[in-house]
């Protein structure tokens, strides 16, 4: 099986504060690998410097054996469902969903297709249209859910799946 994340010694502080002290992991393809720990641990921390969202003092990060610790976020191939889920409250779900593959420039009739089969999974069908700012919570973190998954191929990092667990959540891991 192929090695797609490593952590090696990955060490990170705030205020002087250690919360990951020389963390290694290492990610295998179509590996469900889940962190689980007392609130405060330092799981996000791990999964944003993973996404490149946070930076580690020190230690590296690679992706298919590459290290990536300068690649900015959207240049890798990974993609988080952040925990307060960070949608683009100015695009409608289609169109959030859609952000990654147009990034990616994916034939658009490709894209119609890919983000109906994400709504699909999500229990989202018909909800292209509508705002993101106007669905429940479970809804917006479903759309958030559909845009980390949208892009092929890529892996996925979810912080806090259970703050709206819903019933199609266990349909989205086995799909995952
Ligand atoms: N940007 C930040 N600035 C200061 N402290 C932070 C920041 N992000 C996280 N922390 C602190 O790091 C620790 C780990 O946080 P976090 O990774 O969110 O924990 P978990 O996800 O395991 O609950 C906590 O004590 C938190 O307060
Ligand atoms: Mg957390």
């Amino acid at each position: 099986m192929d090695k797609i994340i490593e952590l090696k010694n990955i060490t990170k502080s705030f205020d002087g504060e250690v919360v990951l002290d020389s963390i290694n992991l290492d990610v295998y393809d179509n590996e469900f690998l889940t962190l689980l720990g007392p609130s405060g641990c330092g799981k996000t921390t791990m999964l944003l410097i993973i996404g490149g969202f946070e930076e580690a003092d020190a230690g590296d990060v690679l992706f298919l054996g590459e290290r990536i610790n300068d690649v900015p976020p959207h240049k890798r191939n990974i993609n988080t469902v952040f925990q307060r889920y960070a949608l683009f409250p100015h695009l409608n779900v289609f169109d959030n969903v859609a952000f990654p593959l147009r990034e990616k420039k994916v034939p658009k009739d490709e894209i119609e297709r890919r983000v109906h089969e994400m709504l699909d999974l999500v229990a989202l069908t018909g909800f292209d249209k509508r705002s993101v700012t106007t669905p429940s919570g479970g809804q917006q973190q479903r759309v958030a859910i559909a845009r980390a998954l949208s892009p092929i191929p890529g892996w996925c990092c979810w912080t806090s799946p259970w703050a709206h667990w819903i019933s199609s959540s266990a349909r989205i891991c086995r799909w995952s």
